[in-house]
């Protein structure tokens, strides 16, 4: 099955976003039916509760299990073969089974399995912070670990906060984001996130966010000016006041909503905005970054300088949990001198086990030339999926390197897109457990208007993109027949 969601869950059981409950699109319909249920299913309902999921939606289903992987595949329970067109939520970018990573991560935990990054360092988190400096661009040099993306994306906005008072700005203390993007979950980097149906439940959030509109030029009527959005982050920072906002977080490419690209000019022109206010600039490149846009960051495909990356997933391929801010120096620079100091960490942030993996991660990108690979292989990539315009249901196919979204839509010529209801029906009760059963992996999700989403290992080629289509075509072929019958059944 493929995953609708409100998440960023592979596995078939989330909600709509648009909707605030989640519910299983998944896999599960199809997959496993009958028999014993097995342990595995019994104790995964029992005991296991799964992330952004309608686990009522697995009383009568299976959960989908994944035991295994190797290279851009992966085995369920029952030894049934997938295609993991969604890298398990955008994380293993060198593909699955990769012995030298397991081997490294193994190495080091009988080396030093912990030391922390409080007052103490240890040869694999500074190994790596070198490396990432040597990759990162410009002047990105100081690394601080993190053990997750939304934990990066927090950490960058108390750094922001702490570089302005550290300046003596200290009423700068607001984030600006875009609407639908997906900043992660904890409660300031959900305030980053533009999703009402998540953050409605946690309110009140952070105080201090405020959010634009994002680049999805689908929908922009023809004549607005192609650097409108870029423009709305310079109307925001005059609303708020600029002397109020520490920075702007933006994605290169925004996942939520379905890969948004910017405009030719856009990180240029918010650079500009962000200069001439005092204001930070954040790259979030925890899915952007590892060559997932066909660079070692996204910033470097757009030719922008942030001031801060934060990253995560790709990092480790998702071997070991990790997550980081990169840092310019001029940011670093006031922490670095007498009692200051930025009063902020995680106990296993830049862990040594995952920093090991890292290294060896990075390794094996570069040795492979996977980032020339994706820009190599993109071109045949975004072809298969504009072969599938000619299915009336494709409205608009965007993204970028192995990063694409197919926007599905009642009517190709107007663009109207399915309601709610609709949409329930279209990726949960249908293309979710469509797309799993016939072996793909990627991700159905409303949290804009409806899409289906792929974002396989960076060392897939012809022969995957052959074999997504051939699951692709006939399952979104009989998708709008679906819908067809649906809207007339309900018009009758
Ligand atoms: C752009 C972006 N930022 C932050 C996060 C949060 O990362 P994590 O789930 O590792 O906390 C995600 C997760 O998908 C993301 O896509």
């Amino acid at each position: 099955m493929a995953v609708s969601s409100d998440s960023q869950h592979p596995a078939g059981a989330t909600g709509s976003a648009r909707t605030a409950p989640a519910e299983p699109t998944g896999p599960a319909h199809a997959a496993l039916a009958d028999g014993d249920p097995g342990e595995l299913q019994r104790n995964a309902k029992r005991h296991l509760w799964l992330h952004f999921t309608r686990m009522g939606s697995y009383a009568h289903m299976p959960v989908p299990v994944i035991t295994r992987g190797d290279g851009c595949y992966v085995y369920d329970e029952h030894g049934k073969r997938y295609l993991d067109g969604l890298s398990a939520l955008y994380c293993v970018n060198v593909g699955h089974g990769r012995a030298e990573i397991a081997e490294a991560a193994a190495r080091q935990a009988r080396e030093l399995g912990f030391y922390t990054n409080w007052s103490y360092a240890h040869p694999p988190s500074i190994a790596l912070a070198t490396r990432i400096a040597q990759l990162a661009p410009a002047s990105l040099n100081r690394v601080f670990f993190t053990s997750g993306g939304s934990e990066a994306v927090e950490s960058a906005w108390k750094l922001a906060k702490a570089y302005h008072a550290a300046r003596g700005e200290s009423s700068r203390h607001k984030l600006i984001s875009r609407v639908l993007a997906y900043h992660g979950s904890s409660m300031g980097a959900l305030t980053a996130t533009g999703l009402t149906p998540l953050r409605t439940p946690f309110e009140p959030l952070t105080p201090g966010g405020v959010h634009v509109p994002n680049t999805n030029s689908y929908r922009w009527p023809e004549d607005r000016d192609h650097l409108w959005a870029a423009d709305a982050i310079e109307e925001a920072i005059a609303f708020e006041g600029a002397q109020t906002v520490a920075a702007v977080i933006l994605e290169p490419v925004q996942n939520g909503g379905g890969c948004f690209v910017p405009q030719d000019g856009y990180f240029q022109r918010v650079r500009e905005i962000c200069d001439r206010h005092g204001v930070l600039l954040i790259s979030d490149e925890v899915i952007c970054s590892w060559g997932r846009l066909g660079d070692w960051f996204g910033c470097e495909r757009y030719g922008y300088e942030p001031d801060l990356i934060t990253t995560a997933k790709g990092i480790t391929s998702g071997y070991a949990p990790l997550g980081a801010v990169i840092a310019a120096d001029h940011i670093a620079e006031p922490f670095l001198h007498g009692k200051a100091i930025f009063n902020h960490g995680f106990t296993f942030g830049g862990h040594p086990v995952a920093c090991a993996t890292a290294l060896a991660n990075i390794e094996v990108i570069e040795r492979e030339g996977l980032c020339a690979h994706v820009r190599a292989n993109e071109g045949p990539f975004r072809e298969m999926l504009e072969s599938l315009r000619d299915l009336p249901i494709v409205g608009d196919v965007r993204g970028a390197g192995y990063f694409q979204a197919i926007e599905l839509v009642k009517d190709r010529d107007t663009k109207e897109t399915f309601d709610e209801q609709e949409s329930e029906v279209l990726l949960r009760e249908f293309l979710s457990g469509e797309l799993y059963s016939r072996g793909l992996i990627c991700r159905t999700d409303d949290r804009g208007d409806p899409i289906v989403q792929l974002s396989p290992p960076l060392i897939a080629g012809q022969q995957q993109f052959e074999e997504i289509e051939s699951v692709l075509r006939p399952a979104l072929r009989a998708a709008g027949e679906q819908m067809e019958r649906w809207s007339s059944l309900s018009r009758a």
